[in-house]
């Protein structure tokens, strides 16, 4: 007996037949279709690291099951990009020194693309709303100030684009 789940991840169609309905999220995209950038720290919830987003709203793939999402929409760390163009967020990273040595850097970067979706209406943003808002990813090189730093940073260019939009209008 095989549980088929329909997905469409970064934008394409994926059917995957499971032989266990247990397979999570995270390991029907690490290991089954080869989407290896969303990474597995701890495995039961407590690190972030393998933050994607499902129909836009960030989870973490450890706690989710596969077969519980069919018909979704997931975006991985592999999808952010368009073509050699960064995501905003991703290049707030690198502009910023939010990581060191880069593997809680993915779910970093999901779990900070959401924030500031969930955020997106603010003008100024608190450092200790951000601190809040990125709590769930956990960093064992310690670049949390980075972190802060670039997800500040991509806010507030998202927020300079509202504006010059709305002084164009
Ligand atoms: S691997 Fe999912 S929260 Fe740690
Ligand atoms: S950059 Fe190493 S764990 Fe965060």
């Amino acid at each position: 007996m095989t549980f088929p789940v329909t997905l469409t991840v970064n934008g394409e169609p994926r059917r995957l037949d499971l032989e266990d309905a247990r397979v999570t999220l995270l390991d029907a995209l690490r290991e089954r279709m080869g989407l290896t950038g969303t990474k597995k720290g701890c495995d039961r919830g407590q690190c972030g690291a393998c933050t994607v987003l499902v129909d836009g709203r960030r989870i973490n793939s450890c706690l989710t099951l596969a077969v519980s999402l069919d018909g979704a929409s997931v975006t991985t760390i592999e999808g952010l990009a368009k073509g050699d163009a960064l995501h905003p967020v991703q290049a707030a990273f690198i502009a910023h020194d939010g990581f060191q040595c880069g593997f809680c850097t993915p779910g970093q970067i999901m779990s900070a693309v959401a924030f500031l979706d969930e955020v997106k209406g603010c003008g100024t943003l608190d450092p200790d709303r951000v601190r809040e808002g990125m709590s769930g990813n956990l960093c064992r090189c310690g670049a949390y100030q980075g972190i802060l730093d670039a997800v500040i940073a991509a806010h507030e260019a998202a927020h300079e684009g509202v504006l010059q939009r709305e002084d164009a209008a």
